[in-house]
């Protein structure tokens, strides 16, 4: 019974969790031709024939959240969100709750040290009895299944959660101990049999074809599930294929989502409004008549930028057709000129800032328009402190929009580093702030703790809080790695800048302007005085012999592609390079190597053959 399962009182809030692999994200498909694209790819790089199937385990996609659970020797002992797929939240006492989360497994011949993953779901009926009683009660309604599963599953009162109507679908796991299966059908298999609930139905499908067929099975089956799906898993069902395929980036090489296509509807313009972002990009966005589809109810669209609305001819009044596919933004897909009035006019796109006043500037090559008023402009400043405190970033609980703009308002304010003052005492306004209007004492000291506790901040997490255009979570990543400390990165030229794998000239010029802004430097000093950046640590840091290594492949290989020869280099910290020096740590050289070959033999450099890496390979992979 649920409620039995309740188990520890309400913490102020949950604790992080490194996970042990990183929970990954997938690549989206969205024609046929793309999964045929994704086997290509797949087949050059195991170096596979053309005409070879390589068979697939077709699953449904369970719109819902990820979870963690570990298991020791059959006991469920912790479970944790995604997170950012780095670091989750331990949630194990709400999922505890959740009655197809076994706590203790079935059959005996589970592996001892065991991480099962899978999806956290509302069910459609469950969803809406849910909001029907939040309504009655005279709460806010949740938008659709998967946020009332992510809210529900995020309380930090587990009795809270036992009350949701909460369900899991298991499908995947990985363990230390040595691996016995050798496909995804026997992973599903597996998990049946010791009490997880799997989602149907799955389909082992041997060539493109029967995917196809898959698929259209699957699509004409989704309005009479019990649950929301937005799309298929197509996952090589060949363990040793998936381990040998590996990631790229935050995404394996051997799985794809195949997205449905986005639910449509019509409805109304009844206003387009210019929102500013936090590097002051001017977006438009319209205002809808209120609509239902896929499941939610849409009342705005964005509208990307001026050249958009040009090309669409979108007006104020008019008839649109708007789509809205899982978690993406609802889109004006097209106008139905036919039902246009006589009275409108075309939108003109303003040449000010709606919100400052500044003159707006258009970037060469740019479609968006910028307000160019950096400091100047509120809507800039409060953007950028919300991209501050939001959760990659500092990740400070207790500080929403609202909160935020009140405070910016009232001149609490202003920089980053006031957040870290805002309790000063020394502040005029530091009384002020625990009378505020709707929360009591409480709320104050839980904010206060949150900033506090902000203060250790991981190095790539403060690069990414900065807000610097383009400088996203996984390029905060690379940067943290290459350079390890603040007075590193502001050294940081552009020659150098561009030897890092994955960034790019563009990406390394906006940093660059944001380093060399003496206005930025300004406020970063202001905000380092008042926090300590941990080091960066990466999760996979099982020390490798290879990691930090330069190694150069050359000749030709007889079992590997030459992209899965630096995938497998990569995976444990080397870095592979095109040519030797001096600085080159191993040669692995195949069939009819050449000069290369020659050089590392003059420079006395490691040298090992096809078979000898492999070998190096297998010891490091198990
Ligand atoms: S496999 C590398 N199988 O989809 C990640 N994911 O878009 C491998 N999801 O974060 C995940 N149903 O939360 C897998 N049958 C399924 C899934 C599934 C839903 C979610 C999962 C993942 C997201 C990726």
């Amino acid at each position: 019974s649920p409620s039995y399962r309740v188990g520890s009182p309400p913490a102020p809030e949950f604790d992080k969790v490194q996970h042990r692999r990183p929970m990954l994200s997938l690549d989206n498909a969205f024609s046929f031709q793309e999964i045929q694209q994704f086997l290509d790819r797949a087949r050059r790089f195991l170096k596979l024939p053309e005409n070879i199937d390589i068979p697939l385990m077709a699953e449904p996609k369970i719109d819902g959240l990820s979870a963690s659970l570990h298991y020791q020797k059959g006991h469920f002992v912790l479970g944790a969100t995604r997170g950012d797929g780095q670091v989750g939240e331990n949630v194990t006492a709400n999922l505890k709750t959740v009655r197809d989360i076994p706590l203790i497994l079935q059959e005996e011949d589970f592996p001892e040290d065991l991480e099962v993953r899978g999806e956290v779901y509302m069910p459609r009926l469950d969803f809406e009895t849910l909001n029907q009683n939040r309504q009655k009660e005279g709460g806010s309604l949740f938008a659709n299944p998967r946020n009332a599963a992510a809210g529900s599953l995020r309380q930090l009162d587990s009795s809270i959660t036992a009350k949701r109507p909460l369900r899991f679908f298991a499908y995947s796991y990985d363990t230390d101990s040595p691996v016995q299966n050798q496909t995804q059908e026997d992973i599903l298999k597996n998990l049946k049999r010791w009490g997880f609930s799997v989602a149907a139905p799955s389909r082992l499908c041997e060539t493109l074809q029967e995917a196809f067929d898959y698929f259209q099975t699957l699509e004409a089956l989704r309005p009479t599930l019990g649950h929301e799906i937005d799309g298929i898993v197509y996952k090589i069902n060949d363990l040793a294929l998936q381990r040998r395929l590996g990631t790229i980036g935050r995404v394996p090489r051997h799985s794809i989502a195949f997205k449905f296509a986005a639910e449509q509807a019509e409805t109304t313009v009844e206003d387009i409004i210019i929102q500013v972002g936090r590097t002051g990009v001017l977006t438009p966005v319209a205002c809808l008549k209120p609509v239902f589809v896929g499941g939610v109810m849409v009342s705005r669209a964005t509208l990307h930028n001026e050249e958009e609305i040009q090309r669409k001819d979108i007006r104020v009044g008019d008839a649109v057709v708007i789509q809205r596919a899982g978690d993406v933004i609802p889109q004006v897909v097209q106008v139905l000129v036919s039902k246009r009035g006589f009275d409108t006019n075309p939108f003109l796109f303003p040449d000010v800032c709606p919100v400052c006043g500044h003159s707006v500037t258009k970037m060469k090559d740019q479609v968006a328009k910028k307000c160019s008023n950096i400091f100047g402009c509120d809507a800039q400043a409060v953007e950028r402190l919300k991209h501050f405190v939001s959760r990659p970033a500092f990740d400070i609980e207790g500080l929403g929009e609202k909160h935020l703009e009140t405070f910016y308002k009232e001149g609490w304010l202003k920089t980053p580093a006031d957040i870290f003052a805002l309790f000063d005492p020394k502040r005029p306004f530091s009384q002020q702030l625990r009378q505020l209007e709707g929360w009591g004492e409480q709320s104050a000291s839980n904010l206060q703790k949150a900033i506090e506790k902000s203060q250790n901040i991981p190095f790539d997490r403060f690069i990414y809080a900065l807000g610097i255009p383009q400088i996203g979570q996984v390029t905060a990543r690379l940067l943290a790695k290459h350079y390890k400390n603040p007075e590193a990165l502001w050294k940081a030229s552009l020659e150098d800048l561009l030897t890092i794998e994955g960034i790019g000239p563009g990406m390394a010029q906006d940093l660059l302007a944001f380093l060399q802004d003496l206005d930025q430097q300004h406020i970063v000093k202001d905000l380092l005085s008042h926090i300590v950046i941990v080091p960066y640590q990466e999760t996979q840091s099982q020390a490798s012999p290879l990691s930090g290594k330069t190694v150069v492949f050359t000749g030709s290989l007889e079992n590997l592609s030459r992209s899965e020869a630096k995938a497998q280099a990569e995976r444990l910290g080397a870095k592979v390079s095109g040519s030797v020096s001096k600085k080159t740590d191993l040669v692995v050289a195949g069939a009819e190597a050449g000069s290369k070959l020659k050089m590392a033999q003059e420079l006395g450099i490691k040298i090992l053959n096809e078979q000898e890496w492999m070998a190096l390979i297998d010891e490091k992979a198990s």
